[in-house]
């Protein structure tokens, strides 16, 4: 029998023996599996083939990343986000971003219940303490394990798709270019439909918003008076950029995760490892994150393998290469990263604005602006398509990882996830996200 941690010494009434059959010993193997017991989620896996059974608690404790999506590494078991690392006792051994001498902290260690035993053909669970010291014996039928309990929601409050507060502010509705003068396109908002139409150069919603414009080559949408302060985006009037918008994208997961995906660096080498992500520089540096009214700004120098500069294919420059990553963000959902490529001099410019459309949708724009790819003037058409291609790519990486999370929102209380050095945007995120939620519970500050 495998005892692995003492976490409580209730009795669990639903079983007379506090025993509870999870899943087939035959169906367990190297792939982690989740499951319940007690009306607790666990995942079970082997950590070596062949090995005896692990159960640890169902979620990674940084963004609550169901560790049933990830994946057995050298005899641990590896969350698929930035690759938190578990032994069998559920203890966390690696936290890559805080590189080779960083320590995890003791709250990053998994929960893990009292007993795990595997029995004719059988694996149980005991989540508690119990005075039977192994698992009943099979009585002819097969046992039949409990549903896999949903996620238990964050203690503190979360940032959804239809929060409040975000009535005050600019979304992104529709791509300029989808509709025509003397046309309109109807679009979800909020939860709440809009037909927005365009006539005679005019645009306008119904029923009546606070306002409509066209900014960026977006439709926006405010359905009450903005308290955000808008994005900049200077490469927008310089004629030494291009833009280029992907088809837009529609993910199952809320804006606020989609957000803080989207400024986070840590996870490159794990999400990324197929597009960009260099697979050998997986530790992030201390940043700084300057604080500004409705956001902040972050600028960070970044180790990454630049694929596309021709100067690479010439063997003038090396694969390896730094850029000078800087993050903008406007709350609630308008973000920007500028890339700048300190060896091949050039810019590409990321906008990502969100549309949250309802508690469990989001359409998601990317637009890029684009200076001197391969040392071009004017950037060939092609060039062009294949940069939004790859963008597309990496952007379908990220949106699969979230389609595992299976979330409602950003939590705001910082003690419902775990934050480490190389969260400080994420933190700001959550921190200006619960300012501009608080300020619908401001009145005075309404117009401000
Ligand atoms: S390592 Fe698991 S969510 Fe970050
Ligand atoms: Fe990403």
């Amino acid at each position: 029998m495998a005892l692995t941690r003492t976490v409580g010494t209730r009795l669990d009434p639903g079983t007379a023996t506090g025993w509870y059959p999870v899943a087939r010993s035959a169906d367990v193997g190297t792939a982690p599996r989740p499951v319940g017991a007690g009306g607790r989620a666990y995942v079970v896996v082997r950590l070596r083939p062949g090995a005896e059974v692990t159960a640890l608690s169902a979620r990674c404790p940084h963004r609550l990343v169901p560790l049933a999506a990830g994946t057995v590494v050298d005899g641990r078991l590896q969350c698929r986000y930035h690759g938190w690392q578990f032994n069998a006792e559920g203890r966390c051994v690696d936290i890559p971003s805080l590189g080779a001498d960083g320590t995890p902290p003791p709250r990053a260690d998994l929960g893990a219940p009292w007993a795990v035993e595997e029995r004719d053909g059988w694996v149980w669970l005991a989540p508690d303490r119990t005075s039977s010291l192994r698992p009943p014996r099979a009585s002819g039928t097969a046992p039949t394990p409990e549903p896999v309990p949903g996620p238990p929601a964050p203690s503190g409050p979360v940032f959804g798709n239809l929060d409040p507060s975000l009535e005050h502010a600019w979304h992104p509705v529709a791509l300029a270019r989808e509709l025509r003068d003397g046309g309109y396109v109807q679009v979800q908002l909020l939860g709440r439909n809009w037909t927005v139409h365009r006539s005679a150069g005019e645009l306008y919603g119904e029923p009546p918003a606070w306002g409509v414009q066209e900014r960026f080559g977006a439709i926006w949408l405010a359905p009450a008076e903005p308290r955000e302060r808008p994005l900049e985006v200077p490469e927008d009037a310089d004629p030494r950029f291009v833009a280029a918008w992907l088809p837009p994208a529609r993910s199952g997961s809320p804006a606020g995760p989609l957000a803080d995906n989207f400024l986070d660096v840590a996870h490159f080498p794990f999400v990324h490892a197929a597009t960009f992500g260099a697979s050998d520089e997986k530790e992030v540096p201390a940043y700084d994150v300057d604080l500004e009214a409705g956001g902040f700004t972050s600028v960070q120098d970044q180790w990454f393998d630049n694929t596309e500069d021709p100067g690479v294919a010439a063997g003038t420059r090396p694969l390896r290469q730094r850029r000078r990553a800087t993050y903008v963000y406007r709350a609630p959902f308008q973000l920007l990263l500028r890339l700048e490529e300190l060896d091949a001099g050039a810019v590409k410019t990321i906008l990502f604005v969100l549309q949250p459309e309802d508690a469990d949708s989001t359409r998601v724009y990317t637009c890029m602006l684009l200076s001197g790819i391969g040392g071009a003037t004017v950037i060939p058409r092609g060039v062009i398509a294949a940069e939004v291609a790859f963008e597309e790519a990496v952007l379908a990486e990220d949106l699969n990882l979230q389609a595992r999370m299976e979330s409602t929102g950003l939590p705001l209380m910082m003690r419902d996830e775990l934050h480490v050095r190389a969260d400080r945007l994420g933190v700001a995120l959550r921190r200006t996200l619960a300012d501009f939620a608080a300020a619908d519970h401001r009145p005075e500050r309404a117009s401000a």
